[in-house]
């Protein structure tokens, strides 16, 4: 999967370059492709934003600097995102809808923002990673790389998504290791039984659990048996 990035600060992409995401783009199966807003000023000191109409704070990204840096790119097939708190707010199942594109440019704005009319006319999709706001769109850029880059064949062992939290609706069961013991505290007995029938029962009451202590709104969005009903009913008349 092909990711371009349109930034004013690529270097803040150096951290992708470790880990697993770093590994992922060693092996080939991702590239990340960081396009400088900045090398496509017609400046001469370089400059790329301006005052905004109207006044008020800050500074805009010009139109021109942006439209030209996207232009450099072969957009062909590809889809346009521009990271802004304005955006849908990025889930998991929006992450796992991109990591079926095959090549995604993300936009990330800076200072106040991008002039309204290269928005209008490259008519992105945009992406929020929450209801606060950062100094710009590189750190969401990088959320949204990671998480998808999780769902290409390759990057993580074959099945690490299909148990995690919201794979299935619900938060992840409680994972142990060794030692043992730690501290008086064993391992819950049925993870050292051996028997993956029981084992994955109790995974799935833990996860039940845990979400309806944690995040309870996530259980009116997923489809439940009788029988785990009656299981959170439970857990509620022990509270
Ligand atoms: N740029 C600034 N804040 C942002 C956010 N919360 N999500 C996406 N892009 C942003």
């Amino acid at each position: 999967m092909k990711f371009d990035v349109l930034t004013l600060f690529p270097e803040m992409f150096e951290a992708m370059k470790t880990s697993i995401v770093g590994k992922a783009i060693e092996k080939n199966i991702i590239d990340i492709n960081l396009i400088n807003i900045r090398d496509f000023s017609k400046d001469k000191h370089k400059k790329v934003d301006d005052t905004p109409y109207g006044g008020g704070a800050g500074m805009v990204i010009r139109p021109d600097v942006v439209y030209d840096a996207y232009k450099s790119i072969d957009s062909e097939n590809a889809k346009l995102i521009y990271m802004s708190p304005q955006g849908k707010k990025l889930d998991q199942k929006k992450v796992e809808e991109l990591s079926k594109e095959k090549h995604l440019i993300i936009l990330c704005g800076h200072y106040e923002g991008i002039d309204q009319r290269v928005i209008d006319k490259l008519n992105p999709e945009e992406v929020s990673i929450g209801d606060y706001v950062l100094t710009g769109g590189e750190l969401p850029a990088m959320v949204l790389i990671d998480s998808v880059s999780r769902y290409i064949d390759g990057v993580l062992s074959e099945t690490s998504t299909d148990e995690e939290s919201f794979s299935d609706g619900l938060l992840e069961y409680p994972q142990y290791t060794r030692p043992e013991v730690f501290m008086k505290e064993k391992v819950p007995e049925v993870l050292i039984s051996g028997h993956h029938e029981n084992i994955k029962k109790w995974r799935r009451q833990k996860s039940l659990e845990i979400t309806y202590k944690k995040r309870p709104e996530l259980l009116n969005k997923i489809t439940l048996t009788e029988k785990e009903k009656n299981y959170i009913k439970n857990l509620n008349e022990e509270v």
